[in-house]
């Protein structure tokens, strides 16, 4: 039987599952806005709106639950990066991704109690979680009041950089999803990681 160490509490997996299933509406309708021909959208254009906003209000109430349980539990503690080291740790981590992981080498972070994620996944949940989301909320909320903007930014219209750095972080955030969910297949067995998701165990290698 494989070790299982208990990770994912039930507050980060309901965070979890409600953020993911929103995202996967908010890049659907997104998308749609954003590239379908008026005469045949993917999703009818005032529906994939008010999916949209309504997706996007959701995920912004969604994520104070994430702040505030990585402010109050142990959580938190996972996201804090620390510099010293940082650069030659991240190398050792992309050389297993693209070299050890395919001769069945030990991963060089292996996944513990103390150590949630190893110092790639480190950066790329808190350049997600810190900087990306918090950019796409307050744009997305911005838009949604657009009366809040500035009119002009150097002679540009305030609303339409919004748009564009809203339209923007939302390309990101969606690499960041296919590669998330590549990624999580890298474990004990390709759908481990995404059960552990589910009932909060991770398997170990
Ligand atoms: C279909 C959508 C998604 C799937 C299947 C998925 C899958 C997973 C899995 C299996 C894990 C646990 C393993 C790990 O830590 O890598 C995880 C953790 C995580 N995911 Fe996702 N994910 C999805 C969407 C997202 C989105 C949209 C975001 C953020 C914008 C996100 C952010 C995170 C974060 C921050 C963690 C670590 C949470 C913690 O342990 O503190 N995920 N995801």
């Amino acid at each position: 039987m494989a070790e299982k160490i208990y990770l994912y509490p039930v507050w980060l997996r309901i965070w979890h599952a409600i953020n993911a299933l929103m995202f996967l509406v908010l890049i659907a309708t997104g998308i749609s806005m954003q590239y379908s021909h008026p005469d045949a959208p993917l999703i009818r254009f005032d529906r994939a709106v008010s999916w949209h906003n309504i997706a996007g209000i959701i995920v912004s109430l969604n994520y104070l639950i994430f702040l505030m349980g990585n402010l109050i539990t142990k959580n938190g503690s996972f996201y804090k990066i620390k510099l010293k080291g940082l650069i030659k740790s991240l190398i050792k981590q992309f050389d297993y991704y693209l070299r050890g992981l395919f001769k069945r080498e030990p991963a060089p972070f292996p996944i513990s109690e103390e150590r949630k994620f190893n110092p790639l996944q480190k950066v790329t949940y808190v350049g997600t979680m810190y900087v990306l989301v918090p950019i796409i909320i307050i744009t997305g909320l911005a838009l949604l009041f657009p009366e809040t903007i500035v009119s002009k930014v150097f002679n540009y219209s305030g609303i339409y950089l919004t748009a564009l750095l809203h339209g923007t972080v939302g390309f990101l955030l969606s690499v960041f999803l296919v590669i998330h969910v590549y990624f999580s297949t890298i474990g004990a067995s390709p759908s481990s990681n995404f059960k552990g998701m589910i009932n909060g165990w991770h398997e170990k290698h």
